[in-house]
C-alpha cells in the first residue's frame, strides 16, 4: 500500500542507493542506469565532489528568498553558466525544473517585446513532436497529442510545424536541401501566422523523448536562424535535455554553430543533485524589461542557494572529468554498438542521436519504416524486459505520440566502454527476449 501516485498504479522496486552508473534496490538487484533517470543524472550518482559542495551549503544557509538576499552560491553559479554561454547571453534567471524554464523564457520574450514596442507579437512557434513540459504553457508548445489533448480546452495551443523527421519521410539527412525543406515550411507559418505577430520559434537542438533523439538535417539549423533574424522572431533553445554536455558539447546548438537568443537549462545542469533550470539571456533583452518595471514572474524556490551550490559542483565535475570529450567519444561507441544491433536485429529501422544522447526506433518493415503494430506496447515492453534484465532505459512513441516505439540509451557522461559492452550485452538479450515475444522479427545473420 502507497500514498503515492504518480502516472499509473504501477509499483516500483525501492530504491536503495546510486553510485556511478549503477543503483541498487532494497533486495540488493543492481541496476545500470542507461538512461540517466530521465536523461538527468549526467554526471552519475552519488558524486562525492558534489554531495560535499551541498553539505558544506547546507551547514549555512539552504534557503534564502530572492527578494531578501542575494546569495553566494546563486551568483557563482550565474557567472559559470553565462562563461558557458555563447557570447552575448549574460544573464541568468534561475528556476526549479524544465517546464518552469520553458515557461520563464516565453514570458521573458513577451515582456521583452512588450517593452521595445512590439505589442503584438504573443505566437510561439514550435515543432510537432516535441516536448517543452507539462504546466500549461509548456504544453501549448509541446507537439505530442497524448499529453496536450486532454487539456486543450484550458490552453491556447501555439502555431506546430513538423519536426524535421528525413528518416521517415525519406529524405536524405546530408543534403542541405533537406533542412532547407524543413526550414521552408517554418517560413511559410510565419507568413501565414503573420510575421509582426510571431515572438519565438522555440525548438530542441537534438530531439528529446518525443522524437527519440531526432538529429536535424543538414542546413536546418542554419535556416532557422535565417528565417528568424529575417522577421525579427527570437529563437528559444531548449536545452533542457541537451545541456550541460550530454551531446558531446555544453550546448547541443554549438554543433551547429547557431546563436540562440534564450537558452533554457535544466535535467544536467544540476544532473538530479537538487531540483534546478534556468534561462540565459542577453542583456539586450533583460535591459528592456528591467527599465520597463520589471520581470512580472518569478518562482518561491529561484536560485535556491542548495540547488545552486549543487548545480555549480555539477559543472565543475563536468569540466573537471572532461566528461563533454568522454560523452562525444562513448556516444561514438555506443551508436557503432547500437547499429551492429540493427545489423542482428530487423524490427530496429533506425538509429540516431549525438553524443550519449542516442535512440533506436523499432518498425515492422525497414523499407517502408512501418511502425510495430501499436497493439504490442513496444515502447513499455521492451523497457520492462531490459529492467527486469537490470538495465534502465527510456521510451516514448514518436508518431503523433500514438506509435513508432523508439528507445532512449542515455547513460550518465562518466560511462566507460566496459559499461557500454555491458548496456548492449542487456539490450541484446532484452532484444532476443522481445522479439521471441512478439514473433514478428526475423533475426538477421551479423
Ligand atoms: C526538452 C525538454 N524541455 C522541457 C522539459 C520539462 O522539464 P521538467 O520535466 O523538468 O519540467 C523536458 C523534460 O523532459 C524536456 O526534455
Amino acid at each position: 500500500m502507497s500514498y503515492l501516485f504518480y502516472q499509473g498504479r504501477g509499483r516500483k522496486p525501492v530504491l536503495d542507493e546510486a553510485r556511478g552508473v549503477y543503483m541498487w534496490d532494497t533486495d540488493g538487484k543492481r541496476y545500470l542506469d542507461g538512461s540517466s533517470g530521465a536523461m538527468v543524472c549526467n554526471i552519475g550518482h552519488s558524486n562525492e565532489k558534489v554531495l560535499t559542495a551541498m553539505r558544506e551549503q547546507m551547514e549555512k544557509a539552504t534557503f534564502g528568498y530572492r527578494l531578501h538576499f542575494e546569495t553566494e552560491a546563486s551568483e557563482k553559479l550565474a557567472a559559470k553558466t553565462v562563461e558557458k554561454m555563447p557570447e552575448g547571453l549574460s544573464k541568468v534567471f534561475f528556476v526549479s525544473g524544465g517546464s518552469e524554464a520553458v515557461e520563464s523564457a516565453m514570458k521573458l520574450a513577451r515582456q521583452y517585446a512588450i517593452a521595445t514596442g512590439q505589442d503584438r507579437r504573443w505566437k510561439v512557434i514550435a515543432r510537432s513532436p516535441s516536448y517543452h513540459g507539462c504546466t500549461l504553457g509548456a504544453l501549448a508548445v509541446t507537439g505530442y497529442d497524448p499529453l496536450t489533448r486532454p487539456f486543450a480546452p484550458m490552453m491556447r495551443e501555439m502555431p506546430k510545424v513538423p519536426a524535421p523527421r528525413a528518416y521517415l519521410d525519406g529524405l536524405d539527412p546530408g543534403d542541405p536541401a533537406t533542412g532547407r525543406h524543413y526550414a521552408d515550411m517554418l517560413a511559410e507559418t510565419i507568413e501565414r501566422e503573420g510575421p509582426d505577430s510571431v515572438l519565438a520559434f522555440v525548438l530542441e537542438p537534438v530531439g528529446g523523448a518525443s522524437t527519440g533523439a531526432l538529429v536535424p538535417p543538414a542546413g536546418y539549423m542554419q535556416a532557422v536562424r535565417e528565417i528568424c533574424d529575417r522577421h525579427g522572431i527570437l529563437l528559444i533553445m531548449d536545452e533542457v535535455m541537451t545541456g550541460a554536455g550530454r551531446t558531446g558539447a555544453f550546448l547541443g546548438c554549438e554543433h551547429w554553430g547557431t546563436r540562440p537568443d534564450l537558452v533554457v537549462l535544466s535535467k544536467g545542469f544540476a544532473a538530479g543533485y537538487a531540483p534546478l533550470g534556468g534561462i540565459v539571456a542577453p542583456d539586450w533583452m533583460v535591459d528592456p524589461v528591467l527599465d520597463a518595471g520589471g520581470f512580472a514572474h518569478g518562482f518561491t524556490y529561484a536560485g535556491n542557494p542548495l540547488a545552486c551550490a549543487a548545480g555549480l559542483a555539477v559543472i565543475e565535475e563536468i569540466e573537471r572529468q572532461g566528461m563533454i570529450a568522454n560523452a562525444a567519444r562513448m556516444g561514438e561507441v555506443l551508436k557503432t554498438r547500437l547499429e551492429d544491433l540493427m545489423q542482428r536485429y530487423a524490427i530496429i529501422g533506425d538509429v540516431r542521436g549525438k553524443g550519449l544522447l542516442t535512440a533506436f526506433e523499432f518498425v515492422s518493415d525497414r523499407r517502408t519504416m512501418a511502425p510495430l503494430p501499436a497493439s504490442l506496447g513496444a515502447c513499455n515492453r521492451f523497457v520492462d524486459i531490459a529492467y527486469d534484465n537490470g538495465l534502465i532505459v527510456y521510451s516514448r512513441r514518436t508518431r503523433g505520440g500514438y506509435e513508432g516505439d523508439h528507445i532512449l540509451v542515455c547513460p550518465p557522461m562518466i560511462v566507460n566502454e566496459n559499461q557500454i559492452e555491458e548496456i548492449v550485452d542487456m539490450l541484446d538479450i532484452s532484444l532476443r527476449q522481445f522479439t521471441n515475444e512478439i514473433h514478428t522479427a526475423v533475426p538477421q545473420s551479423a
